[in-house]
């Protein structure tokens, strides 16, 4: 019923079709009722005849019965065509509805959801969960009008003919609903069982789809193929605990149903002999019973369906109502140009229990360059994290430009702040599509200057199409140095008041980085730029240089002082003094903290 009432509110925009449908299925079922009428009509007139044995038929009345049940069948076929194009009409424009606001809802929430649902889960809301609440609105709502309607005028005819016979059949209804409920409330459990269990299969094959690299490069693909197996055994256990729990409780409500018959031939049959109805009445009576009969044995099927879709609706309106911890709060910078100063101030922040940034403090003034360096885990991304507001802090605040940026506009904070990720992401799409991402209306020459800066120029018009290369899931395979730069030319065209690169040179050669390095020194100036990398070569010039260790800024200043502290930064500019060719793991002691490793990538 939950998902009745949910779906309501997408129908109060189609009330006036709703209504005409309604119509419509009160007249397809009363043309239904028009044959019985008649046959009841002919029976009293044949007794009639027999009786006053009076063989005289009356042609002109068969030609109007005739003339009256063409008439019936035309308009029966009418509504029943008409009501179907206008009930797909609306169910397909609602299911298309909650499938876009649902795309929508999804699109606004926040990183933290996303690690917490596995894709294939999603994926099956969107698809097998949409169409389940599809087979609601095509099927079940316009069966349980038409079946309202059949028991309903059904019953009219009957209380008209004899109410004492209305009554009687009546009385078995109570036994009917009991089953039914019975039923219903038997059968939900077994469908949420099956929703979960479908999800659990796709995200097992959704994973790897993904991951067949790894799983051949290991050869794990009998391991692989037994987990899928185990999970295909588990969709088929809950298939079988909902045939069971159907075949055992289904026959109860049928029997019930058929009681009916029982009760009809008693009470119906007790009246006629008594001539308190007539022999054309118990025909008409018999010729509709079937019509209240089989909504009542219907409701069994349409209670499942409607439990099914329960289990479905449940999980859509989870995502429905999952709210971004990530969101605008009180606005006070909207709109306005950021003009890219940095400040942590205590800044503590954990994903799940573990804190893995401890109380960070520093500033970074508008056009200067922070480096980040520090081991594999120490906490680098999450503080580049925190400055795009991928996460909010546990404790402490994170200010742009003076303002704490939870009070500054979300989206403000993500056009002003470019990031190229450490995990690259490219679309299916083509190279200038790629790059022009954030900006869709750059022109071909802006994509060009930025992926000259970004030293992919020379590469992107090697390949076959050149910018019109098509990269990304099936494109062309590029290596990870030539993803690094389209990503860093996507992150370039934004213009951004905040430069983020997070380890986007880690893949290219030494000369090559230093090329990019020095144009973007020179040609991006004003920007307030975040380098998080592993060379020393990469972070000596910068205003600013942190180094983090387990989540502890654990020394800041420039490269003179930080070599003048003698310190971490010391150890590892020694390791890598004056060579270049050096990416090699270097383990270094730290006095107040646990040897740790420096170098390589994540
Ligand atoms: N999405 C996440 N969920 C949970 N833990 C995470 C997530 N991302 C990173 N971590 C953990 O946070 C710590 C810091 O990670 P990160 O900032 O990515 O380090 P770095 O960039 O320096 O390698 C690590 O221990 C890492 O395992
Ligand atoms: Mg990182």
């Amino acid at each position: 019923m939950d998902t009745l009432r949910w779906l309501s509110k997408y129908f109060k925009k189609y009330s006036i079709l709703l209504i005409i449908t309604i119509i419509l299925t009160f007249g397809y079922v009363a043309f239904n009722y028009v044959h019985p009428i008649i046959i009841g009509k002919i029976v009293d007139l044949i007794q009639n005849m027999v009786e006053t044995a009076s063989f005289q038929i009356d042609k002109n009345q068969l030609l109007i019965y005739s003339a009256v049940i063409l008439g019936a069948i035309i308009g029966k076929e009418a509504c029943f065509y008409i009501k179907g194009c206008i009930n797909e009409h609306i169910s397909q424009n609602i299911v298309m509805q909650i499938r876009c606001e649902l795309f929508a809802r999804l699109e606004a929430l926040d990183c933290r959801f996303f690690e917490k649902n596995k894709t294939g889960d999603i994926l099956s809301r969107l698809t097998s969960d949409i169409d389940s609440v599809k087979a609601v609105l095509t099927g079940t709502v316009p069966q349980i009008v038409q079946s309202l309607s059949f028991f309903v005028i059904g019953f009219g005819i009957v209380i008209s003919v004899s109410p004492i016979l209305a009554i009687a059949l009546f009385a078995v209804s109570p036994l009917v609903a009991y089953f039914a409920i019975v039923l219903g409330k038997k059968l939900k459990p077994t469908f949420i069982g099956q929703r979960e269990a479908i999800s659990e299969l796709n995200s097992v094959a959704q994973e790897n789809i993904d991951g067949n690299k790894v799983v051949k490069a290991y050869a794990r693909e009998e391991f692989e193929t037994e987990k899928f197996q185990k999970s295909n055994e588990n969709y088929y256990n809950k298939h079988m605990h909902f045939v069971y729990t159907w075949v055992k409780y289904y026959p109860r409500l049928t029997f019930s149903v058929n009681l009916t018959n029982v009760v009809f031939i008693l009470v119906g049959g007790y009246l006629t002999l008594t001539g308190h109805a007539t022999v054309g009445q118990y025909a008409t009576v018999n010729g509709i019973l079937w019509c209240i009969v089989s909504p009542m044995q219907l409701l069994g099927t349409l209670l499942n369906q409607i439990q099914q879709a329960s289990a479905s609706t449940i999980k859509l309106r989870k995502l429905y109502d999952a709210t971004p911890d990530i969101r605008n709060h009180k606005v006070l910078k909207r709109d306005t140009a950021i003009e890219g100063k940095i400040t942590f101030k205590n800044v503590t922040f954990s994903y799940e229990k573990d804190r893995v940034l401890k109380s960070i403090n520093f500033t970074a003034n508008p056009g200067d360059t922070v480096a980040i360096i520090g081991p594999t885990g120490s906490g680098k991304s999450s503080i580049v994290n925190l400055i795009s507001r991928f996460y909010d802090p546990r404790e402490g605040t994170v200010y742009i430009d003076d303002i704490n940026i939870k009070n500054i506009d979300l989206n403000t904070v993500r056009k002003s702040v470019a990031i190229a990720m450490q995990d690259i992401f490219l679309f299916s799409d083509t190279i200038a599509n790629n790059i022009a991402y954030g900006i869709p209306t750059a022109t071909r020459e802006d994509i060009i200057k930025v992926a000259k800066d970004a030293d992919a120029h020379e590469f992107i018009s090697k390949l076959p199409d050149g910018y019109d290369t098509i990269v990304g899931e099936r494109g062309v395979g590029l290596s990870g140095g030539q993803r690094q730069r389209i990503s860093l030319a996507r992150a370039l065209l934004k213009n951004p008041s905040i430069l983020i690169l997070d380890d986007t040179t880690s893949a290219v050669d030494m000369e090559t980085e230093f090329s990019i390095q020095q144009t973007l020194e020179n040609n991006y100036k004003n920007k307030t730029t975040i380098i998080i990398a592993h060379r020393i070569s990469s972070v000596k010039n910068a205003d600013l240089i942190l180094v983090m260790n387990g989540g502890h800024l654990i020394e800041w200043g420039n490269h003179n002082q930080l070599l003048n502290q003698n310190g971490y930064y010391k150890h590892v500019y020694d390791s890598q003094f004056g060579d270049f060719t050096n990416t090699g793991t270097i383990d270094v002691d730290y006095p107040n903290f646990n040897s740790f490793k420096m170098g390589g990538t994540k």
